[in-house]
């Protein structure tokens, strides 16, 4: 890309970046933006990671991790180093060269964007804007958040954009789990508001990944990532609705996937499952559809694939009762031993998670569910109530009159289960390598 940075400022944080003198602020260190601040201390940056959560920043401050995706060690010596620390003072968000915003976007109650968060802390940085800062957002978001909501709170400080401050989108695409692909070998999509701004934000995170593309605004930027988030739940809708219909006509879903895998072009594998969670795929189509109704446009395959995956867990419902049925039990008063209650493989998340719906939906018709998830010990229900996870022992499976598989953890001894367990609800075919459980498991 040709500079066009040529003078000023915004210059001066060019050759900062360029010799890791930038100081760099990641605000919310969740899931997104500790990696992130991790990554940036690990090539040599000075990276102060604000949050609110003074038990967070407490952590962090220790060299404690509490980031599956985070190695510990990463950790520890970026803190050791003296790169890395942590703060709730937004009042030294002005000695940042660089901001990065990671907080959360989660969905009113009416299912409407909540960008509150976003608000609130371009707020704060507003009040400490200085020349030669460089404003990025990562949080997923609906087009239009950079210049619409974000733009006119830093512009009312006088300074100009593109000229004195540089402001950009680039969605975080991390993947929980997986070991392939993480923060620093993800390709990045950045927008600038301004060209210069683009080339501000291109050099940044060049730093530290190899593959960054520049696209001609921030709004193509955020309706990029909310495409891609919505084409995977789209697709797991699909299948999902597949499997409604293989269910219905006694066809095996699971078997329909495994034979269209083997086509080697033009299909692309999706399991089905009980349902999406996390804080991506079931909340941020939502942010699209919601923007799309500005326009008159009523984006009809977000609200589809919506409709299907949340009702999944009420599937998996009937599956448990028709199984149960069979035996001549019925759910009520049955006890329930439920298998994962993170919303996918061998992550510790649980937000949004399907199979806390589904031990919701049990328990609502009367039966008595346990769970057991070895990455995630404790769960704490809307009205406050915890429960924790109990051992995976003979006893327990024996005892349960169903098993719901509803995260296939690779940790999990799925043969103890099928040796011990009396009968087998697995929505995730996590039991399809264990021949002892065939005669007492009914799949998704
Ligand atoms: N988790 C994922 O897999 C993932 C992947 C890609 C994108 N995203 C997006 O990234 C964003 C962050 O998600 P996350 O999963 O990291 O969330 P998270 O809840 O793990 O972390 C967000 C952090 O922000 C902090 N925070 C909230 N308000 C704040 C404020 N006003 N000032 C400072 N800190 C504040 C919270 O205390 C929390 O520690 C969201 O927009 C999400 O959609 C998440």
């Amino acid at each position: 890309m040709a500079t066009v940075i040529s003078s000023g400022a915004l210059r001066e944080l060019r050759r900062k970046i360029e010799d890791r003198t930038a100081v760099v602020g990641v605000v919310g260190i969740g899931y997104v933006g500790l990696p992130l601040a991790v990554e940036k201390a690990k090539v040599g940056f000075t990276v102060v990671g604000y949050d609110r959560n003074s038990a967070r920043v407490a952590k962090v401050n220790g060299g404690e991790n509490y980031i599956r995706d985070v190695a510990d060690a990463d950790l520890a010596s970026a803190v050791a180093s003296g790169l890395l620390r942590a703060s709730n003072d937004f009042e030294s968000l002005g000695m940042c060269d660089v901001v990065v915003i990671c907080v959360p976007t989660p969905l009113t109650t009416n299912r409407d964007p909540d960008i509150s968060y976003i608000r609130a802390v371009t707020e704060h940085i507003a009040r400490h804007l200085r020349p030669g800062q460089l404003i990025c957002l990562e949080s997923t978001t609906y087009p239009g958040t950079t210049e619409e909501v974000m733009l006119p709170i830093l512009a009312a400080t006088g300074l100009v954009v593109g000229r004195d401050f540089a402001l950009a989108f680039s969605p975080e695409r991390v993947d929980p789990g997986n070991k392939r692909y993480t923060t620093c070998n993800t390709s990045k999509v950045v927008g600038g508001v301004t060209p210069i701004c683009l080339e501000a934000a291109t050099h940044f995170y060049g730093q530290t990944i190899a593959s960054v593309t520049g696209v001609s605004s921030p709004r193509v930027a955020e309706i990029t990532k909310v495409f891609e988030n919505t084409f995977r739940a789209v697709n797991i809708a699909l299948v999902n609705e597949l499997a409604l219909l293989c269910d219905r006509m006694g066809i095996s879903i699971w078997e329909v996937v495994d034979a269209a895998a083997t086509k080697p072009f033009g299909m692309m594998r999706f399991d089905p499952g009980p349902g999406v969670g996390g804080h991506c795929i079931p909340l941020d189509p939502f942010y699209l559809a919601w923007k799309a109704r500005q326009y008159d446009f009523q984006a009809r395959f977000i609200e589809l694939a919506g409709e299907i995956n949340i009702s999944m867990p009420y599937f998996v419902r009937e599956k448990v009762l028709r199984a149960l049925n069979e035996t001549g039990r019925p759910l009520r008063n049955a006890r329930v031993l439920l298998i994962g209650v993170a919303y996918k493989r061998d992550i510790d998340d649980w937000r949004e998670s399907p199979a806390l719906k589904i031990l919701r939906l049990l328990e609502q018709d009367g039966a008595f569910v346990d769970y057991h998830d070895p990455f995630v010990p404790e769960i704490v229900d809307q009205r406050g109530a915890s429960r924790r996870s109990i051992a995976l022992t003979p006893e327990a499976l024996s005892q349960a009159d169903c098993v719901v598989i509803a995260t296939d953890h690779s940790t999990i001894d799925w043969r103890t289960i099928a040796r011990h367990a009396r009968l087998i609800v697995d929505t995730r075919n996590a039991t399809r390598d264990v021949p002892e459980a065939k005669d007492k498991t009914v799949l998704l």
